[in-house]
C-alpha cells in the first residue's frame, strides 16, 4: 500500500555561501553537534512518523548514499534521485515526481534547523483543503528574507522578494506540503525556482496556497554565521533535535578529542573527534571539526575550524571560516568574515589586525 505522506529533502545545492567548507562536503553533510546536519532533519522526519524519504541530490550526490545507504539505520526507507545538472529548488522537486507514490508530499530544504512539529504542518494542509501549504515563521527582522503575507483565513496572498519595507514578518521557512499532482505541473528539464517561479505562478492562477504559521525555533544554516549559531543552539538545547537527548551544556567534546584541563570551552562550542585543544585556549561558540588542532593560548570565537586544520598558539580567530587542513600560524589574527581556503599555510604572525609586534 502506498504511504499517505512521503518526504522529499532537497540536498543538491552547491552551498556557495559556506565555502570553503562546501568545496569538500555538501552543506547538509557538514558536522553539526556531532552528526551531519542532515541527520538531525531526517530524525525529525522519522519522529513525525514518516518513513519514506527521497533525497533530491546533485552536487556531490554520491556522498549521501555512501553515508546513509538505504536509511534503515535511521528507521527510514531512503531513495535517491540525482540531477546531472542542478535544476534549482522547483526543478529538483519536479525531478523526483516519478518516484513519488503518496498523494501528499512534504518537501524540505536540506539546510533548515527547525523545531516545528511536522505533523502540525500536514494537519493544516489537510484541514484547509489547499493544494500547497507553506510553513512560515515569524521573525523579528524580515528584511533579509522573502516574506509571505496571508489573509485572515490563513490563505497566502503573495510571495514577495526581499524588501526594506516588508508588509509582514512572516517568512518562508523552507518546508512545504504539496498535493502530488501539483508537482507534476512544474516545468520539466530546465532549472526552476520554487520560490521565484512555482509559488508566484500558482498564486497568479488563483490557486489555493495555505500557510502554517508559528514561532517555533527556526534557522537557515546557509551562512557561516547561522551555521555557528545553529550548532551552538543544538549544543545548548535551544534548538531541538531528536538525536540529542538532552542539552550538552556549554560545550560538546566528541570521542577521542584531547582538551587541556585549563582550556575554556563555552558558548555551545563543539570539539570534533580526535581534535586537540591546547593549554589556556579559549573557545567561545567555536565549531572545531574532526582532527583539527587549536594550540595553546589561542582564542576561537564564533568560527569554524575545518577538518584537520590548525590554529597556532596565541592566534585570535573570530567570525572566521578556516578551510580543511589549513594552518594558521602562531599569533595571527583573523577577524570579521575572513575565509581561509583549504591547505593554505599562514606563517606565524603573518596576518594581523593590530600593530603590536
Ligand atoms: P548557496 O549557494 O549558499 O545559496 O546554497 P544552496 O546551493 O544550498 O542554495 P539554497 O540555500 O538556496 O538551497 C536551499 C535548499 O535547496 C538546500 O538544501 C539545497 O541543497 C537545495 N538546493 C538548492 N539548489 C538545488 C538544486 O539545484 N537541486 C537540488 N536537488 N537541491 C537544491
Amino acid at each position: 500500500m502506498a504511504p499517505s505522506v512521503q518526504a522529499l529533502v532537497l540536498v543538491g545545492g552547491k552551498g556557495t555561501r559556506l565555502r570553503p567548507l562546501t568545496l569538500s562536503a555538501p552543506k547538509p553533510m557538514l558536522p553539526t553537534a556531532g552528526q551531519p546536519f542532515l541527520t538531525h532533519l531526517l530524525a525529525r522526519i522519522r519522529e513525525a512518523g514518516i518513513t519514506d524519504v527521497v533525497l533530491g541530490t546533485s552536487f556531490k550526490a554520491e556522498v549521501f548514499e555512501e553515508y546513509y545507504g538505504d536509511g534503515s539505520s535511521l528507521g527510514l526507507n531512503l531513495t535517491y534521485v540525482t540531477e546531472d545538472q542542478p535544476l534549482g529548488t522547483g526543478g529538483g522537486i519536479r525531478n523526483v515526481y516519478d518516484s513519488l507514490t503518496a498523494d501528499t508530499i512534504l518537501v524540505f530544504n536540506g539546510d533548515v534547523l527547525g523545531g516545528t512539529d511536522i505533523r502540525d504542518v500536514v494537519t493544516t494542509h489537510s484541514e484547509s483543503g489547499a493544494e500547497v501549504t507553506l510553513h512560515l515563521v515569524k521573525v523579528s527582522d524580515p528584511r533579509a528574507f522573502g516574506c509571505v503575507p496571508t489573509d485572515a483565513s490563513g490563505r497566502v496572498t503573495a510571495f514577495l522578494e526581499k524588501t526594506q519595507d516588508p508588509p509582514t514578518n512572516q517568512i518562508n521557512a523552507g518546508t512545504y506540503v504539496f498535493d502530488r499532482r501539483v508537482i507534476g505541473e512544474i516545468p520539466v528539464g530546465r532549472p526552476v525556482s520554487v520560490e521565484r517561479e512555482v509559488f508566484p505562478s500558482l498564486l497568479a492562477q488563483g490557486r489555493h496556497i495555505h500557510a502554517h504559521v508559528d514561532n517555533a525555533y527556526w534557522r537557515d544554516m546557509g551562512t557561516p554565521e547561522d551555521f555557528v549559531r545553529g550548532s551552538a543552539d543544538l549544543v545548548r538545547g535551544i534548538a531541538p533535535s531528536p538525536i540529542i537527548a538532552q542539552r550538552c551544556g556549554e560545550a560538546l567534546v566528541l570521542d577521542d578529542a584531547d582538551v587541556a584541563a585549563n582550556a575554556v570551552l563555552i558558548g555551545g562550542t563543539v570539539v570534533g573527534r580526535g581534535a586537540t585543544v591546547g593549554s589556556g585556549a579559549r573557545l567561545d561558540g567555536a565549531v572545531v571539526f574532526d582532527g583539527a588542532m587549536v594550540e595553546a593560548g589561542a582564542v576561537v570565537e564564533r568560527s569554524i575550524v575545518g577538518f584537520g586544520a590548525r590554529v597556532g598558539a596565541g592566534a585570535l580567530v573570530r567570525d572566521t571560516v578556516i578551510g580543511d587542513r589549513a594552518s594558521i600560524g602562531a599569533r595571527c589574527e583573523l577577524l570579521r568574515g575572513a575565509r581561509v581556503w583549504p591547505e593554505i599555510q599562514i606563517p606565524d604572525g603573518g596576518v594581523r589586525f593590530s600593530t603590536d609586534v
